[in-house]
């Protein structure tokens, strides 16, 4: 294999614990072959020049990291208002909170081509790149346009919506026209898998070719899904680590004759927090015997806070959990522990461990990595139970834990009770299914798959 080139919007030291699971496993590979990582420093410079930025170089043992300072305009109109403003929603199925006018595909494309132009000049002839993510969907056309002949794949780690929806961005078709630019695009699930296809036949009169090709202007693109894993053996060495224990042992002590369910997400309106919130008052209200119990701790981190919808979803959050307190409160106990702020990683292991149930409810969800992470956390000998949306990609994959509709607020209420009072021997069962499952389909059989899968793809005409 040639040399990986990973390009994402945000780009992390592999070496750091805090970079989390998903740095972890591309850094593995990119240390294999010596590889680079390139995307945006997170610095915003001031009153600098719209499509021009500064290129910062770090070594990180063998891996180079590169990165690219964007000006304010730029930051602002490519990563806020284009792809927070209106990717995100419209990819979680969120129409309501797009906000079209807002949006800015002229800067959105503008930073695609700085990104190209930097990326192109150090870029070797049998380089294998990997794209990531709805910030830089066009970036291969860009590559392409500038004579870059390499393999290029494409994984998207979000949803890809149905046609329809998808046919409300203005530039839908430029968009995913642009796509056909890769040798190779990887979505989480067979449902995306279904949309894109749906998508490419309907709009762009594509057609089928093999098991996963399309074909349309004038070269075939593969598409297929790869659902992404945790590093299960990496979570859990964090596991047995002093921070989780210590955290573990902590809540232990703490809610020794309580019930403890957690929620961890970044703040974001796809994670279905106020509906969770709500099926949790309503498992107060319909099964007593949890009053002075169940505690629900629920970490929501802050996240793209300049951006409207999130800040009146901030405020929704804090009154909802203020009533529950107020309304089921004792002055020994409050059944919910609101966290808006980051808890450091090495912590959570010991949270999940400690929780006798966790709540994954999005309303739509690319994979969802915590729902993984929680099943590895877990005592095999007195597991947790994982009650899990069915609009998660993850829910493909995760028969075992306790499917729910979101929306349904008593049914997921019923589905929180049925947790607390599953017997052992079920648990255990249910368990092991689940954990044998992130253990086959890991971070390290995602990324060897779409890799072997990228390399496979045929030698084609590379200009769209
Ligand atoms: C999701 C996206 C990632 C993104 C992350 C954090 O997981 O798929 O691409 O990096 O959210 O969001 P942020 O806007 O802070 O990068």
């Amino acid at each position: 294999m040639g040399r990986l080139v990973v390009i994402s919007n945000r780009v992390a030291d592999p070496r750091k614990t805090a970079a989390g699971g998903l740095a972890v496993a591309l850094g593995q590979a990119l240390e294999a072959s010596g590889g680079l990582w390139f995307g945006w420093s997170g610095r915003i410079t001031e009153g600098g020049t719209p499509g021009e930025g500064e290129v910062n170089r770090q070594q990180a043992g063998p891996v180079q990291l590169v990165t690219v300072d964007l000006c304010r305009d730029d930051h602002d109109a490519y990563y806020e208002r284009h792809s927070n403003g209106v990717l995100w929603p419209v990819f979680h199925y969120r129409l309501d909170l797009a906000d079209f006018d807002g949006g800015s595909i002229s800067g959105y494309r503008r930073v695609n081509q700085l990104f190209a132009l930097k990326l192109k000049a150090l870029l070797r002839p049998d380089d294998l790149i990997w794209v990531h993510d709805y910030h830089l969907i066009p970036l291969a056309a860009e590559l392409r346009a500038m004579g870059c002949e390499q393999r290029m794949g494409f994984f998207l780690h979000i949803p890809l919506p149905p046609p329809l929806m998808l046919a409300a961005l203005p530039e839908h078709e430029w968009l995913m026209r642009s796509l056909f630019a890769y040798d190779l695009v990887g979505l989480q699930s067979e449902a995306d898998v279904t949309h894109f296809a749906r998508y490419a036949s309907d709009e762009l009169q594509a057609r089928a070719e093999g098991d996963h090709g399309w074909h349309a202007f004038g070269k075939t693109l593969q598409v297929q899904a790869f659902p992404i894993g945790i590093d299960v053996d990496e979570f859990q060495a964090l596991t047995r680590q002093r921070e989780a224990q210590d955290m573990h042992d902590q809540l232990r002590r703490e809610y020794a004759r309580r019930r403890l369910l957690v929620g961890v997400e970044r703040l974001d309106y796809s994670k279905g927090l106020p509906q969770r919130l709500k099926a949790f008052r309503t498992l107060l209200q319909k099964y007593p015997e949890n009053q002075g119990s169940a505690t629900l701790i629920q970490i929501a981190s802050p996240s793209r806070e300049s951006v409207d919808a999130y800040a009146s979803l901030r405020a929704e959050l804090e009154s909802l959990s203020g009533a529950i307190n107020g309304e089921h409160g004792e002055l020994d106990w409050m059944p919910v522990r609101y966290i808006h702020r980051n808890v450091a990683r090495k912590r959570l292991p010991g949270l999940y461990r400690a929780a006798a149930v966790a709540l994954v409810t999005p309303l739509r969800d690319g994979m969802n990595l915590v729902a993984k992470e929680f099943v590895a956390a877990q005592d095999p000998e007195d597991p947790g139970v994982l009650v899990l949306s069915r609009f998660a990609g993850a829910a493909e994959q995760l028969k075992e834990a306790l499917l729910v509709n979101p929306y349904d607020t008593a049914r997921t209420a019923e589905a929180i009770q049925r947790a607390l009072q599953m017997p052992l021997a079920e648990r255990q069962q249910r368990h092991q299914a689940l954990l044998q499952r992130i253990r086959t389909h890991d971070v390290h059989w995602w990324r060897e798959r779409f890799l072997r899968a990228l390399q496979a793809t045929p030698a084609q005409e590379k200009t769209v």
